[in-house]
């Protein structure tokens, strides 16, 4: 009984250093710790203090009516989440004063919009280059094709940053984030609101150079999305119908061969950079590959 009531240290304390084994110590944890690379805490910085004044425009003022439509008014604090994400595209990211103007809109404590914005990893804190690449290093991307620490450090190698930095060109800022839904594509990198699929080191740095010739060929490059005030509307939240071809750049061979315009950015067009079409077999067909059955297989009437 003893041994439960005392903790193992006065425990230790009473025995003689001789009498104590080791080998009974047991520590909560072996492995080092990890923080995050994103703070989740606001200091008041040039750009991101309450005194600067946030408005929506009048296309998003559209949007957020018909987004409150789909609530009760009673409850339209629930549109929080699309309306801070509506804040973050049109201003660049989440600032303290997208949030109060979020506040204000859904008579909702600023506390309790900060609390949403910093909880979920998709609101962005603080600016974010023009291209925000987030590499997923869950098991399953680190494991499958070339294993995303080989894209981690392509990456790292080709734009000299770590992940939570921004190029000093402000083009890219670079983020490691858990699962994002595209395991049998693995590994992966999503870019702005797109996904760059079946990645190699090789391909990841062709993707890269592209990026960052069509910024330089349309003048986007330089400036931090947020801090330049720009739409940040981001190439991947283009509609298809912006997209198209473009035969200018001989960049690489991505950059030559799907390439679309977006936003004013000609980007390689995303998904899977192996050639496969989606998530399909890349051997090809291994069952289901004769003639379908006809009926006869089942009855000789018909009936089936
Ligand atoms: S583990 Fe990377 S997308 Fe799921």
């Amino acid at each position: 009984m003893a041994s439960k009531i005392l903790p193992a240290s006065f425990r230790a304390i009473r025995q003689r250093p001789c009498q104590i084994n080791l080998h009974q110590w047991r520590f909560l944890t072996t492995s080092s710790r990890r923080t995050s690379d994103a703070l989740q805490i606001h200091r008041d910085t040039p750009d991101n203090n309450a005194n600067i004044p946030f408005k929506f425009n009048a296309i998003n003022e559209k949007l957020i009516e018909e987004i409150l439509k789909r609530y009760p008014p009673q409850y339209k604090k629930a549109a929080v989440m699309p309306i801070l994400d509506l804040g973050q595209r049109q201003h660049g990211f989440t600032s303290i004063s997208v949030m109060n103007e979020v506040a204000r809109l859904l008579d909702m404590p600023p506390m309790r919009v900060y609390e949403v914005a910093t909880f979920y990893t998709m609101y962005n804190r603080t600016p974010v280059g023009r291209f925000h690449l987030q590499v997923c290093t869950t098991t399953p991307c680190q494991l499958g094709g070339c294993g995303s620490d080989s894209i981690m450090k392509a990456i790292e190698d080709h734009l000299g940053i770590h992940p939570g930095h921004t190029t000093a060109d402000g083009l890219f800022t670079f983020t490691e984030v858990e699962c994002l839904g595209a395991c049998v594509n693995a590994p992966m990198v999503q870019i702005n609101d797109d996904y760059y699929e079946d990645l190699t080191p090789e391909s990841t740095v062709a993707l890269l150079k592209a990026l960052q010739a069509s910024a330089e060929q349309t003048g986007a490059a330089g400036g931090v999305a947020g801090l330049a005030g720009s739409n940040s509307k981001g190439m991947g939240s283009t509609s298809g119908a912006d997209r198209g071809q473009d035969g200018k750049s001989e960049v690489s061979d991505i950059s030559a061969t799907k390439k679309y315009t977006a936003g004013g950015v000609n980007a390689p067009a995303p998904g899977p950079l192996s050639g496969r079409k989606t998530c399909e077999n890349s051997a090809g067909l291994t069952n289901l590959t004769s003639e379908p059955w006809g009926t006869e297989a089942f009855r000789k009437d018909g009936e089936l």
